[in-house]
């Protein structure tokens, strides 16, 4: 294969797209990476004061890059790991390949041949990654400010595409509001959780200052901001966390214990896609073990915290939680905050705008608030769907609930991949596993099966985790507890032993991380 003649595009040069960068320049590609921002990070280049990675480091860390050795913390700061980000970008010569203040606008798949995509049987029409028929147009904006009003378009024509556009960023999920009760009856300020965390560190702690804040959502963004608000305003100014559903948050410690457990052993509770008698027996003569765990932590957590007294206990199992891929941890000091009055808990189905705060169902009176922040997360479908100007290409983002093939490619959309996009309690990890595989792809050393086959794969995990998950089912979460078995997967694909551990107690008991695939690539 003549690597260096196949033209591959990269969109977004956060950890995803340095990644796919990588490894595609180690199977010989030269590929070309866009970013809208001026610098390389994503999420770690643009977030709040106090964000810290809440996955432990040793399974937030790439393959055969460690983080320096004076990085003690078991949880690095955002500055840390926007250090650690630039160290590998620097080490693997990625930075030269980026073309920075570059926002693809769109992507269009031209094709010189008459066949009709619908009538193929293999991914664009051979299985293979690139085609000698089809290729991709992408219109990027160039431009320090890509909304300013005399940007640049270029056009680029490429073999492959791929996607490291992010899911947290971008596109705010703003939720809808009854005519006359949303912000634009309010008197006071309202942002999103992605505006706050834009702002200068100094012109965040300005707004705030002195003011009535409320904070809607319980997920780690909301918990993360609502604790820093409370921390600088204390009980004079209190800090109001508003939301729907109370989720479990574990505290820094607890979670080391929980990634220890997942090993090959765990895994054996779980259910898994088209599994056999045997392999399903073993599940259900295991899974009272998973039970426990789970009863255990959730136990521990309402031992340890007032969750009972502050209506937060939630009515989802510990286990349930994690599978569907929602962590969140623990900001520092949060039950001090609440019992010296600097920051209020309230539970509500829903909410809308007043004049001078919101009205929350279930109160008489208005919750009195300056500034509202919706920490209500975003819409990364739509995000992904818009980057396509053809239809058929957007509604097979928009119109399946199932999961991708391996996590990153569509079966219908040929020449591309989508990094990133797949959840886990640690995205680097099981995003540079993708990264491999996608890598060895593209040198041609394995081929994909048929679309068919493929369809039929996705549509056997996504019985399989809704089984599990129930409602918290999101297509985009990596089975959290079956990492190994899809790591395995991947190993097979590519044609390694998918066996990392030198002997059987520890290929059984041993959790696996980054470290054990560093010869993967
Ligand atoms: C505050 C915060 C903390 C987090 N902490 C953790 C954690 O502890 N553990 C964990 O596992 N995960 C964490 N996550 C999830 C996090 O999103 C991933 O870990 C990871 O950083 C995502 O990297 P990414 O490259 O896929 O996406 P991003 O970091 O979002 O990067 C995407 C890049 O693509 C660029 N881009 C987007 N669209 C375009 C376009 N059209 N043209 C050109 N460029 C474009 C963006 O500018 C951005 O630089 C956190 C997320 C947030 C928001
Ligand atoms: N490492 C870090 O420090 C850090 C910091 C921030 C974010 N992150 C990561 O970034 C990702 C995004 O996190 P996020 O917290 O921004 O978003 P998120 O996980 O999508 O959470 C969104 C929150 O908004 C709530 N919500 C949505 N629509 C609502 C509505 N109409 N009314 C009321 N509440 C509504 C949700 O409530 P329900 O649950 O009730 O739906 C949920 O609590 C996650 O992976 C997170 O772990 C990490």
């Amino acid at each position: 294969m003549e690597s260096d003649k196949k033209r591959i595009a990269i969109i977004g040069a956060g950890i995803s797209g340095l990644m796919a960068c990588k490894y595609t320049l180690e199977k010989g590609f030269n590929p070309i990476v866009f970013e809208a921002r001026s610098g390389i990070g994503g999420v770690w280049s643009q977030t709040i004061e106090s964000t810290k990675l809440q996955t432990p480091k040793d399974f937030y860390q790439f393959s055969d890059f460690s983080w320096p050795r004076e990085v003690k913390e078991t949880y690095p700061d955002h500055t840390q790991v926007l250090e650690y980000l630039h160290a590998y970008a620097l080490h693997f010569n990625i930075l030269p390949r980026i073309k920075f203040n570059s926002k693809v606008t769109c992507i269009d798949y031209v094709t010189s041949s008459s066949a009709d995509l619908h009538s193929w049987d293999l991914w664009g029409g051979s299985g293979e990654p690139f085609s000698p028929w089809g290729k991709w147009r992408l219109t990027v904006r160039n431009g320090q400010n890509p909304s300013a009003s005399a940007p640049t378009d270029q056009v680029y024509q490429v073999d492959f595409v791929i996607l490291c556009m992010g899911r947290y960023s971008d596109l705010p999920n703003i939720p809808d509001f009854p005519l006359s009760k949303g912000p634009e009856v309010f008197n006071g300020k309202v942002l999103h959780s992605m505006d706050y965390a834009a702002m200068d560190d100094d012109v965040a702690a300005d707004l705030i200052k002195e003011k009535r804040v409320t904070v809607i959502g319980f997920q780690k963004s909301a918990v993360d901001i609502a604790a820093e608000v409370a921390n600088k305003n204390g009980a004079t100014h209190p800090c109001t966390l508003l939301f729907k559903t109370a989720h479990w948050i574990v505290p820094e410690y607890l979670l080391p214990l929980v990634f220890q457990g997942l090993n090959r052993f765990t895994e054996l509770m779980i259910h898994k896609p088209g599994e056999g008698f045997f392999i399903w027996l073993l599940a259900m003569l295991l899974s009272p073990l998973l039970w426990i765990f789970s009863m255990s932590i959730e136990c521990y957590l309402k031992y340890m915290y007032p969750l009972k007294k502050y209506n937060m206990v939630p009515t989802h199992r510990f286990l349930k939680q994690i599978s569907s891929c929602m962590f969140t941890v623990l900001p520092a000091n949060f039950y001090d905050r609440i019992k010296d009055g600097s920051l209020f808990l309230k539970k509500s189905q829903s909410f809308s705008f007043c004049r001078n705060g919101l009205i929350v169902q279930g109160e008489s009176k208005p919750l009195l608030s300056d500034i509202v922040i919706l920490a209500t997360g975003y819409k990364s479908e739509e995000k992904l769907k818009n980057m396509f100007s053809s239809t058929l290409f957007q509604k097979c983002i928009a119109e399946s609930s199932a999961p991708f093939y391996r996590e990153c490619i569509h079966p219908q959309i040929p020449q591309l991949a989508i990094l990133g996009y797949a959840d886990s309690p640690a995205i680097l990890y099981s995003t540079e596993m993708r990264s491999k595989w996608l890598a060895h792809f593209l040198a041609g050393n394995f081929r994909l099966p048929t679309i068919s086959k493929m369809e039929e794969d996705v549509m056997e995990w996504e019985k399989c985790k809704r089984r599990d998950e129930k409602e918290s089912y999101r297509r985009s979460c990596v089975s959290t507890l079956l990492q190994i078995y899809c790591n395995d997967q991947l190993c097979k694909d590519v044609g390694c032993n998918s066996r990392r551990k030198n002997w059987f107690l520890a290929e059984l008991f041993a959790a696996y991380g980054p470290k054990d695939y560093k010869d993967l690539s």
